[in-house]
């Protein structure tokens, strides 16, 4: 038992037990209080999760108070300045920055798993034209397992994990494409090897046969800081959810798919595509102080989107970063022909003066950007969170796999505060 304790007492009883508090290298300590059941008889309630520690993780750390988002002790201001997107997915899948010979194995790796099997194409064909990227998105990924059973089915030996993780990060990219394609009615564009990561994914996105498609340096690096600030965000919903899923051993692309669809909901991956919406029902200019007004009153429902975090009090470190490539990318733009971006920059301006969200720490969130930048970049609004989705597969296969590197992995399984009818007799049809 560590030094540290928590004594816990039920006053019903007077029985007391001492619970060890465990310490970790940055943020709250812990209570170990997992045999309360049996000690006392008792469980924890603890909706949402707000304080329970679910597991034990060495990939990432945030501090809401502070803004503080480190991936694997690296800040995310350094990543975002210095590291591209794959080697920060090395990073998070290995624990440590890849070296020279490492980096080039690592690519090459990813190049060469970019192809779908052909026949996990026609799974697209059964979706309606009008289907949200986001429901193909789960069924495809859920699919991919099937193509998988041999080679990624020992979940037990390290290198079928590692060659899971490959293979997902590698075709993540191809499955968003061809999701555009297919709703855009054009034919899927093939994976090209000898493009990196973010140009692969773009061209595959919206290159045409024979033409392939360009775009300027500041949208690259805009889409790989995105991509970058999206890795990972330690145990959150969808996190939590391919956590849960793989501790009953169930194949690794099937947890993602899990993952995926949590992901989903406008209180996870959809604000952007939310703050976009806000964006166009406001208009012009012209409308923001009314809005204005409408976000502070305390009758109305209506939030500024892309403002304010439940985790972030201060800043999200992500937004401060994404803020000036957002801001370089919309002047490279002829924004005179993008009412929009004029809108939010003007909301921008006056939300960040305003009293208001000064007093309530209310600052935009890394939101705000990123939905401007994939409208910057054509990408349809309905794509917003698979995009997301894409960037934080690493996340969620790199938790997948520490979890499975435990020496026993137990399956997860939260308790209850049961308040239905209390033991009751079967009652015939007549008597009821
Ligand atoms: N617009 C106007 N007022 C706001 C906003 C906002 N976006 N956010 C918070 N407030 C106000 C609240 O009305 C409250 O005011 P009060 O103290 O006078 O009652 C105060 O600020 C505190 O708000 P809470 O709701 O307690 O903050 P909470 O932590 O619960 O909410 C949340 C955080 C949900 C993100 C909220 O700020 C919000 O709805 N923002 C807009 C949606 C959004 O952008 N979500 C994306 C988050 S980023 C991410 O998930 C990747």
């Amino acid at each position: 038992m560590s030094k540290q304790t928590v004594t816990i007492t039920d006053n019903r009883t007077g029985k007391s037990i001492e619970y060890p508090i465990h310490e970790g290298i940055h943020g709250p300590s812990v209570i170990h209080s997992q045999n309360l059941y049996k000690d006392l008889g008792m469980f924890v309630y603890d909706p949402a999760f707000m304080t329970t520690a679910s597991c034990t993780s060495k990939i990432t750390f945030i501090d809401g108070d502070k803004g503080i988002l480190l991936y694997r002790g690296y800040p995310i201001e350094q990543l975002a300045e210095h590291s591209s997107y794959l080697e920060v997915c090395y990073l998070l899948i290995n624990g440590e920055l890849p070296r020279q010979q490492q980096t080039i194995d690592f690519t090459n790796n990813i190049n060469h798993h970019t192809m779908l099997h052909e026949g996990l194409l026609d799974f697209y064909k059964g979706f309606r034209h009008d289907a949200h990227p986001m429901s193909m998105l789960v069924g495809v990924v859920g699919a991919l397992s099937s193509y998988y059973p041999d080679q990624i089915q020992d979940i037990k030996n390290p290198e079928h994990r590692y060659d899971a993780a490959i293979r997902l990060l590698a075709k993540m990219p191809t499955i968003a494409a061809n999701i555009h394609k297919y709703i855009i009615g054009q034919p899927y564009i093939y994976p090209r090897n000898n493009l990196g990561y973010v140009d692969n994914f773009m061209n595959m996105m919206f290159s045409v046969p024979k033409e392939d498609y360009k775009f300027s340096e500041t949208a690259k690096k805009a889409l790989e800081i995105i991509l970058i600030l999206h890795a990972d965000h330690e145990q959150n919903a969808s996190t939590s959810t391919v956590r849960l899923a793989g501790s009953s051993q169930a194949h690794p692309f099937s947890c993602v798919a899990a993952g995926i669809a949590t992901l989903w909901g406008p209180a996870h991956g959809g604000a952007n595509e939310a703050v976009i919406k806000m964006l166009e029902q406001i208009g012009d200019i012209k409308n923001i102080p009314q809005y204005i007004k409408k976000f502070k009153d305390k009758n109305d429902p209506t939030r500024l989107m892309g403002f304010g975090h439940r985790v972030y009090k201060n800043h999200d470190p992500r937004a401060t970063i994404i803020r000036n490539i957002c801001h370089k990318l919309l002047k490279e733009l002829d924004t005179t022909q993008q009412p929009l971006f004029e809108v939010a920059m003007e909301l921008e301006r006056i939300a960040l003066e305003d009293d208001y969200f000064i007093e309530r720490k209310l600052y935009p969130n890394v939101d705000f950007y990123s939905g401007m930048i994939f409208k910057a970049l054509g990408i349809p609004l309905n794509m917003f969170t698979v995009m997301f989705a894409v960037a934080r597969t690493v996340g969620w296969i790199s938790q997948w796999m520490e979890m499975m590197e435990e020496p026993a992995v137990k399956i997860g399984r939260p308790r209850q505060l049961y308040t239905g009818s209390a033991q009751r007799d079967y009652v015939s049809i007549d008597n009821r």
